[in-house]
C-alpha cells in the first residue's frame, strides 16, 4: 500500500457526494474513488442484515480499486456494519459518520435540537448511546425522514412536493422553539434550502462533513498513510446504477 493509493468513500447513493465534497476540499492532495449504491437505495428502510451485506460489498468494490482507507459516507451503513468491517479489516482505517450532535448540543445551552435521519439509524442502539451522552444538556429530538433520501435520489431538490412532505414532518413541534437541527443523513445537506425554508431562517443546521475531513486526516497520519505530495488528487465516481448514476454523482461533486 502507498500513500498514492485512494481513499475509498461509499454511500446507499448519491448523498455521501456531501461528504466527498468536504473530503476533496480539505485533503487536496489525496486520490479518492467514490462507490454509490444508487440501485439498492434508500437502505434506511431495509433490515440490519441487508444494509450489512450491501455495505460490506460497496466496501470489496472499493478495495479492489486498491483503497487504502475506506470512509463509510452514510450514517445507516456505518450503523450497521462498521463494527464489522473493523474486525474484518484490521489494516485498513475504517471511518464511519454519526449525527453532528456534539457541535447542536454544545453550542447553546439548553438548547432543543432535532435529529433528522433514516428510520434504522435512529433506532439503532449506536445513536441510543450517542443521545444518552448529550441527554442532560439538550432536549434531543428524533425525526425520522423515510422519503426524503428519495427526493434526493430523483434529483427532486426543492419543489411544492418536498415542501409540504416537510412541513409534515415538522407539524409536531411547530409551536416548539427549536435551536438547532442536525442532518444525521448524508443525503440530507442537498435539501439544506428546503429544511431551512420551512425551519426558518433561526435555526442552525449541522451536518458531519467538517469532522468527518478532520478525522479522516487523522486516521491517515495515525497509518502513515497521508498523500503529501504537492499533486492534486484525483476523484473515480462509481455507481451501482452505471453510467447515469455516475454523471449525476459527478454534477452534484461539481456543482
Ligand atoms: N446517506 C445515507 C445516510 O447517511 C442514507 C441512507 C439511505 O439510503 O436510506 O444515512
Amino acid at each position: 500500500m502507498t500513500v498514492e493509493n485512494p481513499v475509498g468513500v461509499l454511500d446507499s447513493g448519491v448523498g455521501g457526494i456531501s461528504i466527498l465534497k468536504a473530503l476533496v476540499e480539505f485533503l487536496p492532495y489525496e486520490n479518492f474513488v467514490f462507490f454509490g449504491d444508487s440501485a439498492n437505495a434508500p437502505y434506511g428502510l431495509k433490515s440490519r442484515e441487508e444494509i450489512r451485506e450491501l455495505t460490506m460489498n460497496s466496501v470489496k468494490i472499493l478495495l479492489e480499486q486498491g483503497c487504502k482507507a475506506i470512509v463509510v459516507a452514510c450514517n445507516t451503513a456505518t450503523a450497521a456494519a462498521i463494527n464489522d468491517l473493523r474486525e474484518k479489516y484490521r489494516d485498513i482505517p475504517m471511518i464511519g459518520l454519526e449525527p453532528a450532535l456534539k457541535p447542536a448540543v454544545l453550542h447553546k445551552e439548553n438548547s432543543r435540537v432535532i435529529v433528522m435521519a433514516t428510520p434504522f439509524t435512529l433506532k439503532e442502539k449506536k445513536f441510543e448511546d450517542l443521545k444518552n451522552l448529550y441527554k442532560d444538556r439538550a432536549e434531543i429530538i428524533s425525526l425520522p425522514c423515510p422519503e426524503l433520501v428519495r427526493f434526493v435520489e430523483r434529483q427532486e431538490l426543492y419543489s411544492p412536493e418536498l415542501l409540504h412532505y416537510l412541513r409534515k414532518q415538522f407539524e409536531p413541534y411547530r409551536n416548539l422553539k427549536i435551536d438547532a437541527i442536525v442532518l444525521g443523513c448524508t443525503h440530507f445537506p442537498f435539501v439544506r434550502r428546503a429544511i431551512q425554508e420551512v425551519v426558518g431562517r433561526d435555526v442552525i443546521l449541522y451536518d458531519s462533513a467538517l469532522g468527518v475531513g478532520r478525522q479522516v486526516r487523522r486516521q491517515l497520519e495515525a497509518y502513515g498513510l497521508l498523500n503529501t505530495s504537492q499533486k492534486r488528487g484525483e476523484v473515480q465516481i462509481l455507481n451501482s446504477k452505471g453510467k447515469e448514476g455516475e454523471e449525476l454523482c459527478r454534477r452534484m461533486l461539481y456543482n
